[in-house]
C-alpha cells in the first residue's frame, strides 16, 4: 500500500492508504476526499480532479493535460495536475497532494 496525503487549503490533512494502479483521483473518491469532482470520470474532459502536487515523482504533465488544466476553475500553478493523471505506484510513498480552494 501506498500512503496519500490530501491537504486542504485551510491546512486539514488526511493521510489515507492508496491501491496501485487506481490513480490519485479514484484514491480521492474511495476516501471521499473533498475538493475532488471528477466529473468526467477520469477521460481528462473536466479538470474538476485539478489539485497541486509539488514532487518530481510524478513526472511532468502532458501536452493534452496542459491544455485541459487552462479550463480548470480554479487557480492553475506550475505545480497543477490533474489527479486523473497520475497512477498510484509504490514509488509514491509519501506522496503529498494539495486541493484547490473551492469556489465561492
Ligand atoms: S477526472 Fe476529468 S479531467 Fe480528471
Amino acid at each position: 500500500m501506498t500512503k496519500i496525503t490530501f491537504v486542504q487549503p485551510d491546512g486539514a490533512s488526511q493521510t489515507v492508504e492508496a491501491r496501485e494502479g487506481d490513480s490519485i483521483m479514484q484514491t480521492a473518491l474511495a476516501y471521499s476526499i473533498d475538493g475532488i469532482f471528477a466529473e468526467c470520470g477520469g477521460a481528462m474532459m473536466c479538470a474538476t480532479c485539478h489539485c497541486y502536487i509539488d514532487d518530481d515523482r510524478t513526472g511532468e504533465a502532458s501536452e493534452t493535460e496542459l491544455d485541459m488544466l487552462d479550463c480548470a476553475e480554479d487557480e492553475v500553478r506550475p505545480s497543477s495536475r490533474l489527479s486523473c493523471q497520475i497512477k498510484v505506484t509504490e514509488a509514491l510513498d509519501g506522496l503529498v497532494v494539495h486541493l484547490p480552494v473551492p469556489e465561492e
